[in-house]
């Protein structure tokens, strides 16, 4: 066969393709009704379990809005992140570009999120982050199709200084893995702590996602501080609690935390989690009946155990829900669909929260301690607390 002829042929198959509807999928889908929902999260390494129970959060919202959003039907796309920012770019791309997606749900990891945050300012997409704190996403680059339904990485540690020197602990360590979410919560401690009149002897830390702790424990042994204060999350937090423990620091030298340390985790630490101090916008053991009401269901639907990350989860399907009922589904309508969000208040498992100008919660911030396998609320460590929204000018 000639190449002339050879293109003429195919022609003419492509014609005949669509003349009988073989191509039809694609038309249709462009003018779908449906609304495309796109999960950017980590399905696999440290914050697996977190990706997880982010979606299922979610999708658990939906669920009860019919499995609608202002009447109109959902279509899931999903993206494993793998928690790897050099990917990120590429990765939102793919929901982005190839997926076509209305709305971005993602991610966890701050440096991730920048990738997103990227792709989310050039495109327009709507992005609605359910956990990555990276303050820029909500300060200097904030974006009007960008909302936060999670926290800033400061916010939970903003709460932290004070307890601790209530306690009498003045001088204390920081420990952490170094990238924007410890660094940025390092911030919040550090503003917390000193202004309660702490000091902060030593400032150490290990590349994310490294768990190798020990030769930074036999430096703390060394440095005997009243107290440790650190960032982890995910896999990485109860080996940091058991290797705290087995170098004979608990019970010697206050464990304290951003609360993430002990979200998710308390089995896979066991009882050298117990005692842990920390400050967090949510806890289990929240006596509303709208917590225990969430978890019951979470737990029965998911087979897993909610935690902050679930209810994260579940808040950025409630603003989503709640805005699109506002507008009727007409998610075109991108004014409307974002005044909506901006005027929304949540009635979260956590307790109501409200947006901020910058698109990040307004939320109560609890001390809690870990005791067998729970977080137990102690108080209200700092109330409807608010993140600076620091260089944020929308528009
Ligand atoms: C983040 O990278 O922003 C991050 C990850 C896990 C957490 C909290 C913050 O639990």
């Amino acid at each position: 066969m000639t190449t002339r002829r050879l293109v003429l042929t195919r022609s003419a198959a492509v014609i005949g393709a669509a003349s009988t509807g073989l191509l039809l999928p694609e038309i249709a889908r462009s003018q779908s009704n449906k609304i495309r929902v796109g999960f950017m999260l980590p399905y696999t390494g440290t914050f697996a379990a977190l990706g997880i129970n982010i979606e299922a959060g979610f999708r658990m919202a939906l669920d009860e809005q019919g499995g609608k959003l202002g009447g109109r039907d959902v279509e899931f796309f999903k993206v494993d992140d793998e928690s790897d920012p050099p990917k990120g770019v590429e990765n939102a791309n793919k929901l982005v570009q190839r997926d076509k997606v209305d709305v971005l749900v993602g991610t966890v990891h701050s440096g991730v999120q920048m990738g997103i945050h990227r792709v989310a300012r050039e495109s327009g997409v709507l992005n609605l982050i359910p956990n990555a704190g990276v303050h820029a996403a909500t300060r200097a680059m904030c974006a009007p199709n960008v909302f936060r339904t999670s926290f800033s990485n400061s916010q939970p540690t903003m709460a932290l200084g004070k307890p601790m020197m209530d306690k009498g602990l003045k001088k204390a360590v920081w420990i952490t893995w170094k990238y924007a979410a410890g660094d940025e919560a390092f911030e919040g401690f550090k503003e917390s702590y000193t202004k309660a009149g702490g000091t902060i002897v030593k400032e150490l830390g290990l590349p994310f996602p490294n768990v190798e702790f020990q030769a930074l424990l036999t430096e703390i042994a060394a440095l005997r501080p009243d107290a440790v204060a650190c960032f982890f999350a995910g896999g990485g937090a109860p080996k940091f609690m058991r290797d705290y423990a087995a170098a004979g620091l608990k019970g010697r030298i206050p464990l304290y935390g951003s609360g993430f340390l002990t979200e998710g985790v308390l089995e896979a630490a066991g009882p050298a989690a117990d005692g842990v101090m920390t400050t967090l916008h949510y806890s289990d053991s929240l006596d509303t009946k709208r917590n225990q009401d969430f978890r019951r269901k979470f737990a029965i639907t998911n087979k897993l155990q909610p935690d902050v990350y679930a209810v994260q989860g579940y808040d950025s399907g409630l603003l989503l829900a709640q805005a699109m009922t506002a507008v009727k589904g007409d998610f075109a309508n991108k004014k409307a669909l974002y005044g909506a969000m901006e005027g929304a208040t949540i009635d979260s498992p956590r307790g109501k929260w409200t947006m901020s100008k910058s698109h990040n919660p307004i939320q109560d911030m609890y001390l809690r301690v870990a005791e067998k396998g729970e977080n137990k609320v102690l108080g209200i460590a700092a109330k409807q607390l608010a993140d600076s929204g620091a260089g944020c000018r929308m528009g």
